[in-house]
């Protein structure tokens, strides 16, 4: 009765983030009610294994004590605090030091924002002024990569290149250009090596065809999340961060997924031994508990900002900015990552990818990627041809309502491409589950009257 009246109320009041709306009223909210580890409870009382950590967000996993006990003492203490008027607390003070000493070469300031997509928002308005403060205000155009995903303000919409987030909202803009993904499975380029010069030309054409002296920046995840867990070869990072040195380019890495042990290390720039210019992290960073995100500077780019405004105020800022008790979450999480989280993580992502490997036999599979805990299974109805599952067999919500019956959330992308990002808590029992109740569903979707008929 209770959930009854909740999916009632839900349809006519709560509008859902990236939701058909028509969709979601006809389909109607599936309440969770609680979790714990990386099991969570629907409203029903049915147990599911969170195979996305949420929004792969939950990275701690569900339920730790000690998280809630740091929010509540700091609410306690101090619930708020500014961060204007040269005011600040304890506990984001101290965590700004503790990511600066973690964070690959000298991005040692750090701005905070209450999520990604304001971070890479407030990128944008930083590298704007800091190209101001040189001198350049002519450089003034952007340029990220297909298939990616930088959250979904007014402006970073527009960096993202997926075109749901573009059509009826006029984006993007102008000065934001796009290069192709790397998309090593279906990429034309047969090797590695033969990726990243692709990759390498399409920048250095990219920033020709704009003018060399009119590029401010260039965008990047370290694995594209959105766009179906696109993984680069090893070395195309590194690639495209020299190539931006090369041309003055600041280049951002946008880390909203990938830090906080999602690909193994604390930030995944660490795989390729990178410093960006720029970088900017959320979900990981607090676990989900909270919100928070925060923006990383490199020492060039804050000194550039700070003398270039001088006495005058940088005018960005927002109210939680630097919140005491997202700081305070923050500080525990990381704590966890440090005491356990991570070292089990990067055992559990080793038996996830062996584990997804193992489904590759299977006659729906195309693709298995990923690493650490950040995976991808692509379905096709042809190997050879590697032919997608069509739009008309709606894989997204086919495939996550089959998931779903097994006990078992996973991200079901559009292209039906499985994605997983589980909590780092994760035992051996329960990555063996996600890939067993994965093998089902795969099954029973090569058994769906719909599917085989599209089957070559
Ligand atoms: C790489 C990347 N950047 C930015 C964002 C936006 O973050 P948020 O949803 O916290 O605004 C996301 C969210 O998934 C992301 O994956």
């Amino acid at each position: 009765m209770l959930t009854n009246s909740l999916v009632e109320l839900d349809r006519q009041h709560l509008v859902h983030p990236v939701s058909s709306f028509r969709g979601h009223e006809a389909r109607g909210v599936r309440v969770l009610r609680s979790a714990k580890g990386a099991t969570v409870t629907d409203a029903e009382g049915r147990e599911l294994i969170d195979g996305f950590a949420g929004l792969w967000c939950v990275n701690a996993g569900y339920g730790h004590e000690s998280i809630v006990e740091a929010a509540a003492d700091q609410m306690r203490k101090l619930p708020y605090a500014t961060g204007y008027f040269d005011l600040g607390a304890e506990a984001p003070i101290r965590l700004a030091a503790e990511l600066a000493e973690r964070s690959p070469g000298d991005l040692n300031h750090i701005y905070f924002s209450l999520g990604g997509s304001d971070a890479v928002d407030s990128t944008i308005r930083f590298i704007r002024y800091y190209w101001h403060a040189k001198g350049q205000p002519q450089r003034d155009q952007f340029i990220s990569v297909e298939q990616g995903y930088h959250g979904s303000t007014s402006m970073g919409a527009g960096l993202t290149a997926l075109p749901g987030f573009h059509e009826g909202f006029g984006i993007p803009y102008q000065w934001q250009h796009k290069i192709s993904s790397h998309y090593v499975y279906r990429n034309p380029a047969q090797s590695a090596q033969e990726i990243i010069d692709a990759s390498v030309a399409e920048l250095r054409a990219k920033v020709a065809e704009i003018g060399e002296d009119k590029v401010a920046a260039f965008y990047v995840e370290p694995i594209q999340g959105s766009g179906g867990v696109l993984v680069p070869p090893m070395g195309w990072m590194k690639a495209m961060r020299d190539v931006c040195a090369e041309l003055e380019i600041l280049f951002v890495a946008d880390e909203v997924i990938t830090a906080f042990g999602r690909t193994g290390p604390l930030f995944a720039c660490e795989d390729e031994g990178i410093v960006p210019d720029l970088m900017t992290t959320a979900k990981g960073l607090t676990s989900g508990y909270v919100p928070m995100g925060a923006v990383f500077m490199r020492d060039h780019v804050y000194e550039t900002i700070a003398d270039g405004a001088g006495a005058k105020a940088v005018g960005h800022g927002f109210t939680y900015s630097a919140h005491p008790v997202s700081a305070a979450v923050a500080l525990e999480v990381l704590y966890l990552y440090e005491n356990g989280l991570l070292e089990n993580g990067r055992k559990a992502g080793a038996r996830l990818m062996a584990g997804l490997e193992s489904l590759r036999d299977h006659p729906l599979v195309g693709d298995v990627r990923g690493r650490g805990m950040l995976a991808a299974v692509e379905l096709v109805t042809d190997k050879d041809k590697k032919t997608p599952l069509p739009a008309s067999v709606q894989p997204a919500t086919r495939l996550f309502d089959r998931a779903w019956e097994q006990g078992l959330i996973v991200r079901s992308f559009p292209q039906g491409i499985f994605g997983y990002a589980p909590p780092l808590c994760c035992t051996d029992a329960e990555i063996d589950a996600i890939v067993e109740r994965t093998r089902k569903v795969l099954d029973l979707t090569l058994e769906d009257p719909e599917i085989r008929a599209v089957l070559r």
